[in-house]
């Protein structure tokens, strides 16, 4: 969000019930949420001190088609992301809201991040060279950075607070936490988002090599998915046709920043990371841009035009 577009919302300061990593949370009545996604990035659970531009639009435009394709799948949070259909008293906050933000159901959210993996790669690949498994989920042997899995995985992990990392959970942990029936139906879930989304985004040349959902609860007790879905800061997006185990994956999500964070940067990981050069911030604006265009064959410029 631009620091203008951030101040037009300061009327609402009274109404705001969370500052996420990415997105600010206002109370629209009881049953209500304002969700607005910030043009803010977030690595190796730091926010960084560099926002990319059009950011939050573009997680935003992302999302809400995959809600839409995931409708017969999962019922979802949104109600509506038209900015004319919000109550009336936002309406003096349509040009900040407009395109970024989604009026959507407030959910009792499940503290558990449900993961599906497809493709090993990043923490899952760690955790499976350490010890042959993920999330207690025992793997064959001689799988490397990028190798296919038989099948498609559920990898969850803790909800940390802000600040502290996210802790990969076997599913008897999921369990204990949330009770043998919704541990069970968040598996079914995230395992069925994860196919239709990786049938998907093979169609546009895609693999989805692992992706991310939060689910909750409405005010009926019926579960759906919240937050964002399949967008590059939830999911890992990866061409097709370059994919080559044994390395690290081209991509059309956060790695590039990661990287450039890890290996060009000079950051020791010890403190704050540093500001991301213009260079940097245009290829990673890009790299969202793309992921968008190529998923759903929509342009984004059109988009930005008519929200
Ligand atoms: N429909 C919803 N009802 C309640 N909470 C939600 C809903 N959708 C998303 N959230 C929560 O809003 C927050 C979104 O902000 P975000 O910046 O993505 O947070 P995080 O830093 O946890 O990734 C998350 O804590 C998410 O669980
Ligand atoms: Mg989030």
């Amino acid at each position: 969000m631009t620091p203008a577009a951030a101040g037009a919302l300061a009327g609402l300061a009274d109404r705001h019930v969370h500052s996420g990593k990415v997105r600010e949370l206002f109370a629209v009545g009881d049953d209500l949420l304002l969700m607005v996604a910030t043009d803010r990035i977030s690595a190796f659970d730091y926010v960084l001190p560099t926002e990319i531009p059009d950011k939050g639009a573009i997680l935003t435009a992302l999302s809400l088609w995959w809600f839409d394709q995931l409708a017969d799948v999962v019922p979802n949070h949104v109600v509506t992301a038209d900015v004319a259909d919000y109550p009336t008293d936002l309406a003096p906050y349509a040009d900040a809201l407009r395109g970024r933000s989604v009026l959507c159901r407030r959910l009792d959210m499940v503290p558990v991040e449900c993961v599906a993996r497809g493709y090993l790669t990043g923490g899952g690949f760690t955790e499976y060279v350490e010890r042959g498994s993920v999330c207690g989920v025992e793997l064959p042997a001689g799988l490397e950075d990028g190798s296919r899995l038989p099948e498609p995985i559920f990898t969850p992990t803790t909800k940390a607070p802000v600040g502290e990392h996210d802790q990969p959970m076997d599913f008897a942990a999921v369990v204990d936490e949330v009770g043998a029936e919704l541990a069970q139906r968040l598996r079914a879930v995230t395992l069925d988002v994860y196919a239709r989304a990786a049938s998907i985004a093979e169609r546009a040349g895609i693999l989805l090599a692992d992706t991310k959902v939060e689910l909750g609860r409405d005010s009926d007790g019926v579960l759906r998915i919240g937050d964002e879905v399949l967008t590059p800061d939830s999911s890992r997006f990866w061409p097709a046709d370059s994919r080559q185990p044994g390395r690290q994956q081209p991509s059309y999500d956060k790695q590039y920043v990661r990287d450039w964070l890890l290996h060009e940067s000079g950051w020791d990981r010890s403190g704050p990371p540093p500001p991301l050069p213009d260079d940097v911030v245009q290829r990673t604006r890009q790299k969202y841009v793309d992921a968008y265009e190529r998923l759903t064959g929509r342009d984004f410029a059109s988009y930005l035009r008519t929200g």
